[in-house]
């Protein structure tokens, strides 16, 4: 008879960025950007970032954060019986960057692993789609990873665009649990906006179509994102009964300081209770908030037993939220 869990926790997380930081100054110069540090604080927050040396692929971003996550855990690779990895970056067309990260972990039992494409709501996607997994019963140990390497599509000439991203990744270990865990998700998507915030081209007949470039409204983005970041938030809060002053951590898809601000400023939510890190590793897309985590739970900011919501908004348009009890 299957066992079906009250709930799915999570017990573990981990990051990993590549090299050096890279200061907004040292960028600008290195590309022969018409920019400014000042402009890129004043407009963003972003203060640096990280990228990934030509060749480094998702896959290989995603190891380190997966082996620290299930190190967090107590579990190793034979544990996994789920691998999911959220990213609009993946290291080829396919086979799946999942399966060639369970390849990589040396997960051979077998364990089911795809990827999801859902741009910077990627990582709340995934966490949704594994919380379903674990409590139908189906599965008991899920990795959950974002991952990405936004740097290989992004256009050097578009100052608009190219000094907002940067490359990394983030993984949580999902487990069955009889102690609540994740408490509310909500994904919702409104494909009407997609040119919005898109990379639209493909592979096709032996060679690239179309733009092979992120291309962005940013003004509309920005809009869009402080709107539906603040009704998914409030959505997930309702469904589970917990008002925001209840509420301890709040981690927004990290794409701007601004964006950020707006947010908790709708929300009620106290600045100093909204987890901050675009400032160190600009927009990472899918691996923004599994980073963000990580590097606050690593630093004891966020503490066992707190309850923490996590949201994000991306291309497609899409959006989501999951509120939990770390
Ligand atoms: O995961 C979701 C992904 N995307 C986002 O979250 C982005 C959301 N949007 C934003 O964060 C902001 O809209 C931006 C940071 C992209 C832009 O900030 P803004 O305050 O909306 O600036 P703007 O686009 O209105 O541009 C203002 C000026 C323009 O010059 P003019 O036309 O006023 O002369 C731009 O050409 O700033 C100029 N500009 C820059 N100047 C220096 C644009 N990019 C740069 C730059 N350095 N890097």
């Amino acid at each position: 008879m299957i066992q079906t869990p009250k709930f799915s926790r999570i017990t573990g997380t981990g990051s990993a960025l590549p090299g050096a930081p890279i200061g907004n100054a040292e960028l600008i110069a290195a590309r022969g950007l018409d920019s400014s540090d000042e402009w890129i604080v004043e407009r963003t927050g972003i203060r640096s970032r990280h990228l990934a040396a030509p060749g480094v692929t998702a896959s290989e971003l995603a190891l380190p954060a997966c082996r620290h996550a299930l190190e967090a855990a107590g579990r190793t690779p034979a544990d996994v019986d789920l691998v999911i990895v959220a990213t609009s970056t993946p290291d080829y067309v396919f086979p799946s960057t999942a399966a060639l990260l369970q390849a990589k972990l040396g997960i051979a039992n077998g364990a089911a692993a795809f990827d999801l494409q859902a741009v910077c709501s990627g990582f709340v996607y995934a966490l949704s789609v594994a919380e379903k997994f674990i409590r139908s019963g189906s599965h008991r140990c899920a990795l959950i990873v974002g991952s990405e390497v936004f740097s290989r599509i992004l256009d050097w000439s578009d100052r608009g665009t190219c000094v907002l991203f940067g490359d990394g990744a983030g993984a949580v270990v999902l487990e069955a649990s009889d102690e609540p865990g994740i408490l509310a998700t909500a994904l919702h998507a409104d494909g009407s906006h997609h040119g919005m915030l898109s990379v639209p081209g493909q592979v096709g007949g032996g060679q690239v179509t179309g733009d092979p470039f992120l291309r962005m409204d940013g003004q509309a983005v920005f809009k869009f994102a402080v709107k539906v970041l603040a009704d998914v938030a409030n959505e997930v809060l309702e469904t589970a009964g917990v008002s925001v002053d209840q509420l301890d951590w709040l981690i927004p898809h990290q794409a701007n300081v601004r964006i950020l601000s707006a947010t908790a400023k709708k929300l009620h939510v106290p600045a100093g209770k909204c987890i901050v890190s675009v400032d160190r590793h600009g927009n990472t897309s899918a691996a923004s908030i599994p980073l963000a985590l990580d590097e606050a739970v690593r630093q004891g900011t966020i503490k066992r037993g707190e309850t923490v919501l996590l949201e994000g908004v991306g291309g497609g348009f899409t959006w989501g939220a999951a509120l939990l009890k770390f």
